[in-house]
């Protein structure tokens, strides 16, 4: 066996990334890219469309990337999707689930967020965290999967939570300045537990039939948060310190990649620590 077969390249490999608009994907999107990969940019945020094909256009050859709409609770969205991939790359090697509702807390997030106690928690939120977390994500890798069984290879890496594994340490939240205390909500905590599971049951059922299923959990990403934020935050992380979006380059590379060809149904944590205390 020659010993590139399993580098940690993802040169020429088709990318569909979900939920490629947000502060994860453009940074993983742009890496991938950087890394000789071929990526179709994909979000439901239509109005962040042209700037992301214009700032792609601006480092990258046309014919490297693709920046489509895609609504992963959309049956006909996702078959435009995958169509306008395959149209323009022949296959999908590696479908990354990043699209997700997430209730954030950094200064530009934290008024859209609804954050109360658990026992005010407006079910009707929980119920669309469940359309797009849970549901879409089936819904994209169903189509995903047709797809990958028809190429008789595949790849995909789910993105999780350090909410998947452990609940969330509702202290971070609270900065003891007699501001009322915002919660990190359920509906978070509710989708993202699915994902390991979700992870296992792809590897395992299609483990003979060339798809490869793993989850990476990123925690605490940089994105401008306050200083009593930053705070807590270091108080509680064995680093001391939230991640930078660059950090998960590696990772997901590393996935998308070859060189973890061994690996499938495995839930790889990229997160500081915080769930090892
Ligand atoms: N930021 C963090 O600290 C952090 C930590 C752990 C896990 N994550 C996970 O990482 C992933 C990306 O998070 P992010 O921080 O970049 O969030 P983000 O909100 O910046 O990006 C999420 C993107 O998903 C898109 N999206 C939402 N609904 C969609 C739908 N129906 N169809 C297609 N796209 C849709 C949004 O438009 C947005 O661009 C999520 O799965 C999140 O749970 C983030």
């Amino acid at each position: 066996m020659p010993a590139h077969k399993h580098a940690v390249s993802v040169e020429n490999k088709v990318i569909l990334l979900t939920g490629a608009f947000g502060l994860i994907g453009r940074e993983v999107g742009r890496s991938l890219l950087e890394h000789g990969a071929r990526v179709i940019m994909a979000d439901v945020n239509q109005a962040a469309l042209p700037g992301v094909r214009e700032e792609l256009a601006a480092q990258f050859p046309e014919n490297a990337f693709l920046a489509v709409p895609l609504d992963i609770t959309n049956e006909a969205s996702i078959a435009d999707c995958m169509a306008a991939a395959v149209a323009r790359f022949g296959r999908v090697d590696v479908l990354i689930n990043n699209a997700a509702i997430d209730a954030k807390f950094d200064k530009h997030h934290q008024d859209a967020v609804n954050a109360s106690r658990f026992e005010q928690y407006p079910i009707e939120l929980l119920q669309k965290s469940i359309e797009v977390n849970l549901t879409g994500t089936v819904r994209i890798t169903q189509a995903a999967c047709r797809q990958m069984l028809a190429q008789g290879s595949g790849n995909i890496i789910n993105v999780a939570s350090t909410y998947s594994l452990v609940a969330p340490n509702q202290g971070l939240y609270d900065y003891g300045d007699g501001e009322p205390i915002r919660y990190k909500p359920v509906d978070y905590i509710a989708t993202k537990s699915f994902i390991p599971n979700f992870t296992r049951y792809i590897a395992t059922f299609y483990a003979k039939e060339g798809i490869r299923c793993n989850a990476i959990v990123p925690h605490g990403i940089y994105n401008d948060h306050e200083e009593k934020f930053l705070r807590n935050f270091s108080k509680y992380s064995p680093l001391g310190r939230m991640c930078d979006r660059s950090e998960l380059n590696g990772p997901f590379v590393f996935l998308a990649s070859d060189a973890s060809s061994y690996m499938t149904g495995s839930v790889m944590v990229v997160d500081g620590g915080w769930t090892a205390w």
